[in-house]
């Protein structure tokens, strides 16, 4: 079988984005831009192009991937071309994307590449019909409906303006035909940079198939420029992010009002209630009762049958089995058993204004309401602290004792 590699183009700079931030590193749904396109990916080798804060990128997607540097954003053609040294003696087939669509799914690739394949093409460019073409580079096509080239927007006469159907940015090529062909395309002079579209037309004139393909997914070439793009994407993989929760069984009272990041693993069961915001990172067990108005972050883990109720925050910790924290409590860098009761208010210190301290809490503990423990604090198994303590840095409350007061002394066990 023809290996195929693939190519994602992500020097861009992101101008409209008005940001410090190169565009490709913007998150939606707690996932940077970049990283949807590498994991689509994910089972091939992969080559990024980076170029605007290329060393910011190379630090947040890590080395599961290649990267290729270019230097001068000279256009998507100079984009491929930099990969051309890495892969001289390659002669499968090269899938390649842009690095700004968060929205692609795994099988818009796959059916891509299956028809590249079908078509024993030298390309295949994916294409779709949107309603708003505007910005895109347009498909034409010849009377005969057979495709001729990509005309993109700056160089459109007024005929080819009103063409919907348009290049999607994500191709599969021949390598070896698509480097010759890239060897041979000129600067374009109105944008002053190398099309890698214009090898359409060179490969159709020296007589090269050229197939296109068209989906139905037009999500696939939506593509992050402006904060409102960003906006608009966040939206929608949310809510893929809450329709695939709720198949597998979770109820999601109101969807509207629920942010679950990407990545978060919640057990069938449980239920969210309005106004919650899961970060990603975070797995909640079965039969579980989440919010309303909470808001669990990275490095949460909650056992089967807990309840966090309104106005909690859980930062990178660890909760048991059938633990409840009903009402207006924090809890950081705490490790809490099974059965524990957390009281209305009670909060874990963990931040002394250096460093970030654990608390531990073990089954069946009461921590009654509005109780503040300093961190670094240990409580033992079924121990209680009375309601308004303040339990002192350092300590360690015995198993079954109680402490109580500010700061808490121990009154029994
Ligand atoms: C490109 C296509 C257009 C298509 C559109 C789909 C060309 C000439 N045009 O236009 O037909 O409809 O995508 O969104 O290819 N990039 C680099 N290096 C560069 C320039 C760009 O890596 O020097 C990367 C960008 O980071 C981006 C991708 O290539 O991820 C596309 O570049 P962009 O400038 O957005 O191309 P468009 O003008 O949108
Ligand atoms: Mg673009």
């Amino acid at each position: 079988m023809r290996e195929t590699r693939a190519i994602i183009l992500a020097a861009g700079k992101g101008t409209r984005m008005k940001s410090q931030v190169p565009k490709v590193l913007h998150q939606v749904a707690g996932k940077p831009v970049l990283r949807y396109i590498v994991d689509v990916v994910r089972s091939l080798k992969t080559y990024v192009v980076v170029g605007h804060g290329a060393a910011q990128v190379k630090h947040a997607i890590g080395d599961s991937v290649e990267y290729v540097l270019q230097n001068k954003l000279l256009g998507t053609g100079d984009a491929l071309r930099r990969v051309q040294p890495y892969l001289k003696s390659f002669s499968g087939t090269l899938l390649v994307l842009c690095g700004d669509t968060p929205l692609l799914e795994p099988t818009t690739v796959r059916r891509l590449m299956a028809r590249h394949k079908q078509a024993k093409a030298a390309a295949t460019v994916m294409t779709a019909i949107v309603r708003q073409p505007f910005g895109y580079g347009r498909i034409v096509r010849d009377a005969q409906g057979n495709f001729v080239a990509i005309r993109e927007q700056k160089d459109a006469g007024p005929g080819e303006h009103k063409i919907h159907e348009i290049n999607v940015g994500m191709y599969c090529f021949e390598a070896k035909a698509a480097f010759e062909a890239l060897r041979k395309i000129k600067l374009n002079p109105k944008k002053k940079e190398y099309y890698l579209t214009d090898i359409i037309k060179l490969l159709l004139s020296c007589g090269k198939r050229v197939s296109t393909w068209t989906s139905l997914d037009e999500s696939a070439a939506f593509g992050i420029n402006t904060r409102q793009d960003l906006a608009q994407a966040d939206g929608i993989i949310r809510r893929r992010i809450l329709n695939q929760l709720m198949d597998s069984g979770v109820t999601i009272v109101d969807p509207a009002t629920t942010y679950v990041e990407s990545g978060c693993k919640i057990g069938t069961d449980t239920i969210i209630y309005p106004c919650t915001f899961i970060h990603r990172d975070v797995v909640i067990g079965r039969k579980c009762s989440i919010g309303p108005f909470a808001r669990l972050r990275p490095g949460t883990r909650i056992g089967d049958a807990t309840e966090i109720g309104n106005f909690t925050e859980v930062s990178r910790s660890r909760l048991g089995r059938q633990t409840v924290m009903k009402h207006f409590s924090f809890l950081g860098d705490a490790m809490v058993g099974n059965a524990v009761n957390i009281g209305a208010g009670a909060v874990t210190a963990n931040y002394d204004g250096k460093d970030k301290n654990k608390t531990v809490i073990s089954d069946g503990a009461f921590i009654g309401s509005d109780a503040v423990l300093v961190a670094p604090v240990t409580v033992g198994a079924k121990a209680v602290v009375g309601a308004g303590s303040v339990v002192k840095k350092g300590t360690r409350v015995p198993s079954g004792a109680v402490v109580v007061g500010v700061p808490a002394r121990r009154i029994r066990g």
